[in-house]
């Protein structure tokens, strides 16, 4: 077993610390924030993440431990980087978090033993080579002869981070360093042998298929494998956005996107997944990311306009829910609508960047007025858009109250099981505007409440 150290108990770093200490290698996570170590260490999570607190008081003071101080990276084999990366101004991507993270290793770095460190966090090519030469110039210590820093992009989905960390698709390792690329072998071993799979599955109780695979396992060099993180989550993004052309070209032909997704996905070419229709993607990865990558081509002057034209047809997307919303209502002036779902997507609590903000402001622009549920998102929500003058409301029924239409942004499961005859009692029109395709139509129709979906799919 190695030890391990991962700076930062963010959404990466906490999850991939909790994996690591569960596969039985020592692990401390370092964060400067006291409250989020204190929360750890009374194995508690300092994230939502289904299913990560209950791994966190399983594994602390046994194999995961937490610190305000890097001096465990002293003893480590792999210190993981793990820090957030938000994005300034002009798109790209704030390395601030990443040279202090870098600073703090190089002064705690043993000259003695050679360390692996890890790029975690999404970072743009090239970081790697950045955060080498800010502990070359803390420590005077050189680069492959005392250590050398690895890429290792982190794919894991919000809301699902325990299922991807276990059963990845594929693990990907940037470095030419034969001692970096040894010891991540090393650390990965465990996922690399049914035993292990069958172990977390068994554990976890993951509904995994059997004969699923085991995770590829990708080696190149640190400048590619910071590449495949943003062109993956890039080429997602286009995925979504291109569903979501194709399901208001549904809507004015009278076809079904569901049926034309199912139909395409067929083909193992295109695959099944990411065809889900949507108000557009959000979060905090892929506006991020689309917005990294087209500012890092601008700077080399090579135009991207497949993801340029992505994240355009991405707004489109929001305001299309707009645009339906008044074809049905007419006039916005003094109607109240009901938002369920602030979130970018189930199981969060991450509101940072979602569409519900900019379609909250457009329907307040139109003279709405606006009240908003979410199981999990409303803090965050209200904290990223104090300005907004809406209603926050307790439950979903709270905020179908004597409203106009209801539209469902975020399919939590919890809004397919809704008392339906009373939230037909409480509103005032009886229209959902389902963006996610999620609810039973015709089920509601018995409660006389109208159901509409994106792409004709109800
Ligand atoms: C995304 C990637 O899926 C992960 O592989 C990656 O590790 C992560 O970014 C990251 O960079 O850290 P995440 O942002 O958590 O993960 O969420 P996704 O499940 O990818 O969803 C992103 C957005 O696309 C959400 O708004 C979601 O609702 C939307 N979406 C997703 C659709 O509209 N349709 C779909 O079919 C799938």
């Amino acid at each position: 077993m190695l030890n391990v150290v991962c700076i930062g108990s963010g959404y990466v770093g906490s999850v991939t610390g909790a994996a690591l200490a569960a596969v039985g290698h020592p692990t401390t996570v370092v964060d400067v924030d006291e409250r989020k170590v204190a929360l750890l260490r009374q194995g508690k999570s300092p994230i939502y993440e289904p299913g990560l607190e209950s791994l966190i008081q399983a594994l602390i003071g046994k194999t995961l431990f937490a610190d305000t101080s890097y001096e465990p990276v002293r003893t480590a084999d792999v210190v993981f980087i793990a820090v957030g990366t938000p994005s300034k101004k002009d798109g790209t991507a704030d390395l601030v978090h990443i040279r202090e993270a870098a600073a703090g290793i190089g002064r705690h770095l043993d000259p003695d033993r050679f360390t692996v460190i890890v790029n975690k966090s999404t970072v743009p090519v090239g970081t790697a080579g950045l955060v080498a030469s800010v502990i070359e110039r803390e420590t005077g210590l050189k680069a492959e002869r005392h250590f050398t820093v690895v890429s290792n992009p982190e794919f894991l989905r919000e809301g699902y981070a325990l299922e991807d960390v276990f059963f990845p698709d594929r693990i990907v390792i940037g470095s030419s360093h034969p001692v970096g690329l040894q010891r991540m072998r090393e650390l990965y071993s465990p996922w690399m042998q049914r035993s292990g799979y069958e172990r977390f599955a068994k554990h976890f109780r993951f509904e995994v298929d059997p004969s699923r695979p085991l995770p590829k396992y990708f080696e190149t060099d640190c400048s590619s494998s910071e590449m495949i993180k943003y062109a993956a989550n890039a080429f997602l993004a286009v995925k979504i956005s291109y569903i979501n052309e194709i399901a208001r070209l549904c809507e004015a032909l009278g076809s079904n996107v569901k049926d034309v997704a199912a139909g395409m996905g067929m083909d193992t070419r295109i695959g099944d997944k990411f065809l889900e229709v949507s108000s557009g993607w959000s979060g905090s990865c892929f506006p991020k990311d689309t917005a990294e990558l087209l500012a890092t081509s601008e700077k080399y002057g090579i135009e991207l306009s497949v993801v340029r034209s992505s994240v355009q047809s991405n707004r489109q997307m929001h305001d299309y829910v707009v645009q339906k919303l008044r074809r049905q209502l007419k006039s916005m002036n003094g109607r109240t609508v009901g938002i369920w779902g602030v979130t970018f997507k189930p199981n969060t609590d991450d509101a940072r960047q979602t569409q519900a903000a900019h379609i909250v402001r457009e329907l307040l622009d139109l003279g709405a007025y606006v009240q908003v549920h979410d199981p999990q998102g409303m803090a965050m929500f209200r904290e990223m858009n104090p300005d907004l003058p809406i209603r926050y409301c307790e439950s979903a029924y709270e905020a179908a109250d004597r409203a106009d239409a209801v539209i469902l942004l975020t399919h939590w499961r919890e809004y397919g099981q809704l008392r339906w005859e009373e939230v037909a009692a409480r509103m005032n029109r009886l229209y959902v505007l389902d963006t996610r395709n999620m609810l039973d139509s015709e089920r509601l129709w018995q409660y006389r409440i109208q159901v509409e979906g994106l792409g004709n799919s109800q």
